[in-house]
C-alpha cells in the first residue's frame, strides 16, 4: 500500500485535489469505461447504459472532478428533464455530490426543469457555480431510449469543449468516485425544504419563478395576453410531453391565457413518441395547422388557429407554423431579427445576430440591412455564450442585445445562455400582436403574410435538411473524407453542371471557426458544397455534417439551401429536389451508405 500510494496519486489527478474527509464518505474503487465522450450537447446514451454499474458515478465524478479543477464547487444546481431515470439519477447525485463534500446542492421540486429554465436560474444565482442537467434533449426517452448529462458553467451556458475535453480524459483514468450512502430526498417537498446531508444542505427550490421573471423582463406580458384575449386569435401549443410542458402550462396556460395546450404534462417516456419539434415528429400539431407533412399547406383544411408551436423534449427546441404555413427556424431567426424592436428586450437596438452554419443566410440578410454585424458559428449553442458575453468576460465590444439561432429548431438571445423553446413562442406572438396593432375589427394579419412580406423584402432562402440516421460509422466518415478531397479543386469542379444542365457546381470548402472573442479554433465542422443556379445566378449550397447528438452509429445530415430573390412560391422540398440529388451523386452517399431515401425530412 506504501509502495502503491504514490503511483495512484499520479494516475488519479483528483487525489491531489480537496478531497473530503468525512468517515462517512467512502472512496468506492471503480475502473475507468470507455466511450465516454461528450458531444454537442453533453453525454448521451442509452438508458441502460446509463443506469449499469458504476457508469453514472465515474462519469459524475469526472465531471466533479474537472469542475474542481477550476474553482471547488460550491453550489450546485442539478435537474433534468424529466424522463425515465431522472429521479434516481438525482438521488444517486445527491450522494456523489454529499460524497465530494460540496457544501450546497439545489434541486428544483419534482426534479424537472427545462433546460432554459435552468440557464436562467443558475445566472440569477450568486454562488451557484454551476448545474448538473439529466438531458438527452429530443432524443425518446425510456429504459431502451436516451438518457443524457450536460454541465453548465456559472454563467448558464453548456461547457465548452476544453471542459468537456477534460471530462473525457478524466473518464479514461479514473479509479473511483467519492460517495455517501444517506436518505433519499423528497423531490415533491415544498419549495425551501432543506435537508442536511453530512457537510451538504439540498434545498428544494421553485423551478418556475426565476424563468419566469427573466421572460417577464424580455417581454410586454400585459400586451400579450390582451391579444391572446381576442376572440379573433388562438394559439396550439405542444409541450410534447416534455419538461418544457409544465412551462408552458403556467407561462402560456395561467398568466398568458392560452387555451390550447396539447401534451403539457411530463411524461418519462414522452408518452412514447420522438419528442422532437419538426414536421415529421409533431405531426398532430402539423396537421391541425392545415399543413401536410412536407410542410406545405393542406388544400383541404383551414386550420381554426392562428399560430401553432412546439418544443422538445426539454424546451429549448420550437417549431413555429401559422394557418397553412411552416416557418422554417433559420426564417423564423430572420423574422424575429427583422422586426425584434417590437420585443421589450430589443427596443433599444440589435447589437448582434449569429447562426449556425448549417442555417440558412436569411438572417444575414436582414442583419446587412440593418447595420447589425452577423456571426456564423459551428453547430451548438456554446458557441454563441461567447459573442453574447464578450463584453463580460473578454473586456470587448458588448454584442447585446443579441439574436441567435440554428437550423436545428433553437432559437433564443442573451437574456439566458440556452436556446429556449417559449422565448422563440412568445417572440411571435409578440410579432403577431405588433402586426395587429390598431386592427381591432377587420381580418387578422396571419404568419403567412408576415412570412411572405419578409420573403418580398429580403428573397427567400429555400431550406431542407435530408437525416440519414443510424449509419455506418466507417461509411459516414469516408463520405467526408471524399469530399474533403475535392477540396481546392475548383477548376474541375467549377465545370460539373448537373441537374439537366440549371445547378452548376462550383467549389467544395470545409468550415473551421476561431472564435472572434477568445481565439479558439474549431477544425472539422462541416463540408460546403457551392453551386450556382444556371439561369438566374442565384446561389445555392449543400453542407454535409455529422451529428454530434446521437448515441449510436453516425447521423449523417445533408443540408440544402437555395436562394431565390423573385419567385418565393412553392414547396421547398420540391424546389431542392435536384440540388439534393446534385449533392448525393457528388458525395457518393448512395454507394457508401447503402441509403435511398433519407430517414426524416424536415
Ligand atoms: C443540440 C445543441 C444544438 C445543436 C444540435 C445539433 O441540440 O444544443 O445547439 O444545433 O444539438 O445536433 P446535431 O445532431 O446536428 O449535432
Ligand atoms: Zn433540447
Amino acid at each position: 500500500v506504501i509502495l502503491l500510494f504514490p503511483l495512484l496519486l499520479l494516475f488519479t489527478p483528483s487525489l491531489s485535489l480537496s478531497l473530503p474527509t468525512s468517515k462517512s464518505s467512502v472512496f468506492v474503487p471503480s475502473t475507468p469505461i470507455p466511450g465516454m465522450k461528450p458531444g454537442t450537447s453533453g453525454l448521451r446514451k442509452k438508458t441502460k447504459q446509463w443506469m449499469s454499474k458504476n457508469y453514472l458515478s465515474n462519469f459524475i465524478q469526472s465531471l466533479l472532478d474537472t469542475a474542481n479543477k477550476s474553482s471547488p464547487p460550491h453550489e450546485i444546481l442539478v435537474a433534468g428533464d424529466g424522463r425515465y431515470y431522472n429521479t434516481l439519477a438525482i438521488q444517486e447525485i445527491i450522494k456523489l455530490c454529499v460524497g465530494n463534500k460540496i457544501p450546497h446542492i439545489l434541486i428544483p421540486r419534482t426534479g424537472i426543469m427545462s433546460t432554459p429554465a435552468v440557464s436562467s436560474l443558475i445566472r440569477s444565482l450568486p454562488n451557484c457555480c454551476g448545474g448538473i442537467v439529466l438531458t438527452a434533449s429530443h432524443n425518446p426517452g425510456g429504459i431502451e431510449e436516451d438518457f443524457g448529462i450536460k454541465y453548465n458553467e456559472g454563467r448558464g451556458q453548456p461547457a465548452d469543449e476544453s471542459f468537456t475535453d477534460e471530462v473525457y480524459e478524466r473518464t479514461k483514468v479514473i479509479q473511483g468516485f467519492w460517495r455517501e450512502e444517506g436518505e433519499d430526498i423528497d423531490l415533491n417537498a415544498e419549495a425551501g425544504t432543506k435537508t442536511v446531508l453530512g457537510s451538504t444542505t439540498v434545498t428544494i427550490i421553485d423551478p418556475f419563478e426565476t424563468y419566469i421573471s427573466t421572460l417577464r423582463t424580455s417581454f410586454d406580458f400585459p400586451l400579450l395576453s390582451s391579444f391572446i384575449s381576442d376572440p379573433r386569435v388562438s394559439i396550439l401549443f405542444d409541450g410534447m410531453h416534455g419538461a418544457g410542458g409544465p412551462f408552458a402550462s403556467k407561462i402560456l396556460g395561467d398568466i398568458l391565457g392560452v387555451e390550447g395546450l396539447m401534451r403539457c404534462e411530463s411524461k418519462e417516456d414522452f408518452g412514447g413518441i420522438h419528442p422532437d419539434p419538426n414536421l415529421s415528429y409533431a405531426s398532430d400539431l402539423v396537421e391541425r395547422m392545415g399543413l401536410l407533412p412536407d410542410g406545405t399547406a393542406n388544400p383541404d383544411f383551414t386550420s381554426e388557429f392562428t399560430l401553432g408551436a412546439a418544443n422538445d423534449g426539454d424546451g429549448d427546441r420550437n417549431m413555429i407554423c401559422g394557418k397553412g404555413i411552416f416557418v422554417t427556424p433559420s426564417d423564423s431567426l430572420a423574422i424575429i431579427a427583422d422586426r425584434c424592436e417590437c420585443i421589450p428586450q430589443f427596443k433599444g437596438g440589435l447589437k448582434g445576430v449569429a447562426r449556425s452554419m448549417p442555417s440558412s443566410g436569411a438572417v444575414d440578410v436582414v442583419a446587412e440591412r440593418k447595420g447589425v454585424e452577423c456571426f456564423v458559428t459551428p453547430t451548438g449553442w456554446k458557441f454563441f455564450g461567447n459573442l453574447m458575453d464578450s463584453k463580460e468576460a473578454f473586456g470587448k465590444k458588448s454584442y447585446s442585445p443579441f439574436l441567435c439561432g440554428e437550423e436545428s429548431f433553437g432559437t433564443g438571445s442573451d437574456h439566458i445562455r440556452e436556446k429556449d423553446g417559449l422565448w422563440a413562442v412568445l417572440s411571435w406572438i409578440s410579432i403577431l400582436a405588433d402586426a395587429n396593432k390598431g386592427n381591432e375589427e377587420g381580418s387578422l394579419v396571419q404568419v403567412k403574410d408576415i412570412v411572405e412580406e419578409h420573403w418580398k423584402k429580403y428573397g427567400r432562402h429555400f431550406y431542407c435538411r435530408y437525416d440519414y440516421e443510424g449509419c455506418d460509422s466507417g461509411a459516414a466518415d469516408t463520405l467526408m473524407d471524399g469530399l474533403r478531397e475535392l477540396v481546392g479543386g475548383g477548376g474541375k469542379a467549377a465545370a460539373d453542371v448537373g441537374g439537366g444542365g440549371e445547378i452548376v457546381f462550383e467549389s467544395v470548402e470545409e468550415f473551421e471557426y476561431t472564435d472572434p472573442v477568445d481565439g479558439s479554433f474549431s477544425g472539422k465542422q462541416g463540408m460546403v458544397l457551392n453551386f450556382k443556379m444556371k439561369s438566374t445566378g442565384d446561389k445555392a449550397r449543400a453542407v454535409f455534417r455529422l451529428s454530434g447528438t446521437g448515441s449510436s452509429g453516425a447521423t449523417v445530415r445533408l443540408y440544402l439551401e437555395q436562394y431565390d430573390g423573385k419567385n418565393f412560391q412553392g414547396s421547398a422540398p420540391e424546389k431542392l429536389k435536384l440540388l439534393g440529388e446534385e449533392a448525393i451523386r457528388i458525395s457518393k452517399l448512395q454507394e457508401l451508405t447503402g441509403r435511398e431515401q433519407p430517414t426524416v425530412i424536415t
